[in-house]
């Protein structure tokens, strides 16, 4: 499940260094964030509400400038000027939380068309780009459809694939799986992983940490505007005391494969492996049936945990 990052050692596909940064008028939203994206590694940023989340993803994309500190993509800080923050966010597209903020156009075609257009790329290659992002996030269907008449979830694709279709290296997405059922969950998990296959590499803000404990590779947990804790999901997570200085509960699953390490099911080195409760259960079953209880592979089962595990 962890790759190893193509990028060159030292220099992460995208990093924040040393941000400070407070709202007009406003509280501080962030405090000496530092922060590193490797090309291919699935990023999660984690905290209770206002701890900084969705301001940090503003500024890693340069919607906003930080007061000090700088964001460095390949390498390179980026500058100050309307021209340089333009480019800056055609490589580093944001997903806000609210599709409505995103969404305007009368159909789906027209608004993933907004951004290839608003790039310069004549009608016919513009066309050519929405077509093969409908088509790679399995929105087709939808393609003459008001937006404004989507269900919730499918608006939230709409919105991902509109940024999409401006090809980022990194996309960067606000609570995307907020206000999703389910099964409407699970498609946004299988679109990021269809973007990911195509080589656009993700960071997300999420409050679902069950799923940010099996989705990512690496977390940064935030509280009041400071990076409390970065590294592996079960390293982050799994650290009750950060965790509650965080003001978060750790997932079930945590407290779960404590148990099974406890119990003498599992050895730590393989409750590390396991990411989610079905996993667990699937390993808890192999022992009761007379297996070894090693053979971890997420083979079978659920959509949401194949979405997941399968890139
Ligand atoms: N547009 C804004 N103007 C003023 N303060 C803001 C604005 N957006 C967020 N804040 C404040 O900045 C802090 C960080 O907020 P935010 O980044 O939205 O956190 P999160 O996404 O983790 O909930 C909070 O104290 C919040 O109230
Ligand atoms: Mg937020």
């Amino acid at each position: 499940m962890t790759s190893t990052s193509p990028d060159p050692a030292g220099v992460p596909l995208l990093r924040a260094v040393g941000l400070d940064y407070t709202y007009p008028a406003g509280p501080v939203a962030l405090r000496g964030v530092n922060l590193d994206i490797a090309t291919g590694r699935r990023r999660a940023l984690l905290g209770a509400n206002g701890s900084g989340k969705s301001t940090l993803l503003l500024a890693l994309n340069a919607s906003i400038l930080a007061d000090a500190g700088c964001i460095e993509f390949q390498g390179e800080a980026i500058g100050t000027s309307r021209r340089e923050r333009n480019l800056h966010r055609r490589r580093v597209g944001l997903v806000l939380q609210d599709p409505d903020d995103q969404l305007f156009s009368a159909s789906v075609f027209e608004d993933v068309s907004f951004g290839p257009l608003n790039l310069g790329l004549d009608d016919a290659s513009a066309r050519q780009r929405v077509e093969e992002v409908l088509d790679q996030l399995a929105l087709t269907d939808l393609a003459d459809r008001p937006a404004h008449l989507l269900s919730f979830g499918q608006r939230k694709r709409v919105a991902i694939a509109g940024v999409a279709a401006m090809r980022p290296d990194v996309m960067a997405l606000d609570e995307p799986f907020a206000g999703l059922d389910p099964m409407a969950r699970r498609e946004v998990v299988d679109t990021l992983a269809r973007l990911e296959a195509s080589g656009t590499t993700i960071v997300l803000t999420t409050h679902d940490l069950e799923l940010a404990y099996a989705w990512a590779d690496d977390v940064t947990l935030l509280n009041d505007g400071e990076v409390l804790a970065d590294g592996s999901p079960d390293a982050v997570l799994g650290d009750r005391t950060v965790c509650e200085r965080a003001r978060l509960d750790p997932p079930p699953i945590i407290g779960l494969l404590e148990a099974a390490v406890g119990a003498g099911w599992l050895t730590a080195a393989q409750a590390s492996e396991v990411r989610t409760v079905d996993q667990l259960r699937q390993v808890i079953e192999t022992r009761s049936s007379g297996g070894s209880g090693s053979n971890m592979e997420p083979d079978s089962g659920g959509a949401l945990r194949d979405a997941l595990h399968e890139r």
